[in-house]
């Protein structure tokens, strides 16, 4: 007999429906408070982050919007553990990552985050397969293991037929579908990504967010930097930044 306990049900419920929730299970994925990172350049202090607070909670779908130079890749930098502020709190999952050193970081980066980038940054000389393959060594699988699940997630993206093919045989739309299988291979909680559809034209891009939805579907948190409105239309919220803090955040 199913157990139809309180949890069970709520998650359902969360399942079908894109608003945010008040139900007890919806968990603060992240915590934000008084973030900066101020950039030291000759003489000259360039505060990137100037006190910046954030909260976002599990499953939720953001578009971090702002003018270039308000402060959005540095801050998605910092979301993702490749970068620390240089001061205050940054709560992952209730750990206060903010002052973590660079092996610590890399830990929580390989095991919770996925990145995309705007420039794809996929290795030219290695095929679809490879390329989704390769971050799977350091999870310590076996070569097999490894192609199996590189292929799992290609086929999820949608390019089962282009899995041997390198970047340059590819469209740009099919090589972000395949950098989006590499932030998935390692099954991380977080998608980040800069940009996505910064390279691509309208119809790819729509393709490309509607992965991303997919994805949040699925139960992901997903977080991605846009400057274009209907692009961010496509997610829950929109948080505007401007000169390092958070000027607008509206669901
Ligand atoms: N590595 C760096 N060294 C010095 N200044 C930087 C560095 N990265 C970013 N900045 C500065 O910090 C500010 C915010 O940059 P960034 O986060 O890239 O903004 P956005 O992504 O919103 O365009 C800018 O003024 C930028 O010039
Ligand atoms: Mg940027």
């Amino acid at each position: 007999m199913l157990g139809h306990d309180h949890n069970q049900v709520e998650e359902l419920n969360s399942a079908h429906c894109n608003s945010q929730s008040n139900f007890a299970t919806v968990k603060t994925l992240i915590q934000i408070e008084g973030l900066r990172k101020t950039y030291q350049i000759g003489t000259q202090e360039v505060h990137a982050l100037d006190g910046l607070d954030l909260r976002i909670d599990q499953n939720e779908y953001v578009a971090l919007m702002g003018p270039s130079g308000s402060g959005k890749s540095t801050l998605m930098n910092v979301l993702g553990c490749l970068d620390s502020p240089t001061s205050g709190s940054y709560h992952l999952n209730g750990q206060n990552v903010a002052r973590l050193d660079e092996n610590a970081l890399a830990e929580i980066r390989n095991r919770e985050i996925g990145f995309v980038f705007q420039t794809f940054n996929l290795l030219p000389r290695y095929s679809a397969l490879e390329n989704v393959a390769l971050p799977l060594i350091y999870a310590g699988m076996s070569k097999k293991q490894r192609i199996e699940r590189a292929e799992e997630v290609l086929e999820m993206v949608g390019l089962k037929d282009r899995m041997v093919h390198k970047p340059n045989e590819l469209s740009g739309g099919q090589r972000q579908r395949v950098a989006v299988a590499r932030a998935l291979v390692n099954k991380p909680s977080i998608i980040l990504a800069d940009e996505p559809t910064g390279n691509l034209d309208t119809s790819t891009s729509m393709e490309i967010m509607g992965l991303f939805g997919a994805i949040q579907q699925a139960g992901n948190t997903v977080i991605l930097v846009t400057h274009e409105e209907d692009i961010a239309a496509c997610a829950q919220r929109i948080v505007r930044l401007r000169d390092g803090k958070v000027e607008a955040d509206n669901a």
